[in-house]
């Protein structure tokens, strides 16, 4: 098969990981990229020689249209970017997590690219690493009995950012599992923003399976981690056993009858990026004509659980899936915490029968 054309729009963190993806690849010719920042243009020109660099992205695609489009700009510009993209005679498109700012966005994404039966990357890139692969393996084999809490804590980012990526692992682990409900609460005492987007300082997210599955997740900041990991921890919890890993690192901690005292198991790691693995598996899908949505599916799964989470914590409230049929209610005039009075009506909790 003849090499793919490619370009990127956005040309930071996101971007140059698809970029150095596409060059190293031999299924793909990378061709152009456009940054909104001259500045950005001229530090990847030497980067990547040959490579025509481009400030808005409606000229890059009217003078270089290629095959292939990696939309890695943030999140509230992938819409606008990528609908524009879908007019080219595109072969394939990568569109980064998350897929939008929001889900009705990212999921008008998801419908554009499907009504072009467009293959479609979305680099959620532990899908594309030994380790959380073989752990979603091992717990789908019961090594640890039945899962029933998968437990993050994850430092110096957020829900919208990374969570996304822990979040998009708890949907591919919990498989074809109905989500029952997210609560969360963040509190924004630092006002940081991240990636286009106002974040959270620190933020508890609690997501339930309708099976009864929990995923805990703490994000932020500055949240301490209470094992000895930098980044991310994951701990899952099941009748059998328990499971360590940390986001993005080698190798696993496995603890269940078989090991009462735990073992690491380090498995090989694949020897391309998440991101070349993603863009390689577009290209296979792109050859075979057989596109494939069930990580898109999953990244806008996660979104939902996202804008769920801000949904919960901005109007005090347990946000219900489908998210596409949850409505935000009334907020109660009811402050949990504060003495009852005694009058003005209620639910009498003494009453437990209902
Ligand atoms: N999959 C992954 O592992 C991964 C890793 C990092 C970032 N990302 C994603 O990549 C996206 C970008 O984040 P980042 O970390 O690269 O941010 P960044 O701040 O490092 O870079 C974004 C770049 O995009 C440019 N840009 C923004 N809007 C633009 C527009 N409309 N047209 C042209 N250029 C534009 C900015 O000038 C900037 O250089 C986000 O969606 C982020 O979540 C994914």
């Amino acid at each position: 098969m003849n090499k793919l054309t490619a370009s990127v729009v956005g040309g930071g963190m996101g971007g140059r990981l698809s970029l150095q993806a596409l060059a190293r690849s031999s299924r793909f010719e990378l061709v152009a990229v456009t940054d909104m920042r001259p500045a950005v243009c001229a530090e990847l020109e030497p980067l990547f020689p040959g490579l025509r660099t481009f400030t808005d992205h409606a000229a890059m695609f009217a003078e270089c249209p290629t095959d292939v489009v990696c939309v890695s700009t943030w999140p509230p510009s992938h819409e606008p970017v990528t609908m524009a993209a879908l007019e080219l005679p595109l072969r394939g498109i990568l569109v980064e997590k998350p897929l939008a700012d929001t889900a009705a966005a990212g999921a008008r994404i998801l419908a554009a690219i499907r009504a072009k039966a467009l293959p479609m990357a979305v680099p959620h890139n532990l899908l594309a690493k030994r380790t959380p692969l073989e752990v979603i393996a091992r717990v789908r084999q019961g090594a640890i009995g039945a899962l029933k809490l998968v437990e993050i804590q994850c430092r110096r980012w957020d829900i919208m950012n990374a969570g996304i990526h822990w979040l998009n692992f708890f949907v591919n682990l919990v498989g074809e599992e109905p989500l029952d409900w997210v609560m969360a609460i963040c509190e924004a005492s630092t006002r940081t923003f991240r990636d286009g987007m106002q974040v959270e300082t620190t933020a508890v997210t609690y997501v339930q399976a309708r099976s009864g599955i929990r995923c805990v997740m703490n994000t932020g900041d500055d949240v301490p981690l209470n094992a000895e990991a930098n980044g991310t921890l994951f701990r899952l919890v099941g009748t059998g056993g328990q499971i360590e890993f940390r986001g993005f690192e080698h190798g696993y901690r496995i603890l269940n009858t078989e090991r009462p005292a735990g073992e690491w198991v380090t498995p090989a790691e694949f020897d391309v990026t998440g991101h070349q693995r993603h863009l390689e598996q577009m290209a296979d899908r792109i050859e075979t004509g057989t596109p494939d949505y069930r990580i898109p599916e999953s990244s806008l799964r996660a979104l939902e659980i996202c804008e769920g989470a801000y949904l919960s914590s901005r109007h005090r409230c347990k946000v219900t899936f489908p998210f596409d049929a949850f409505t935000v209610p009334a907020e109660p005039d009811w402050d949990p915490g504060r003495p009852y009075s005694g009058e003005g009506g209620g639910r009498d909790g003494r009453r437990l029968d209902g």
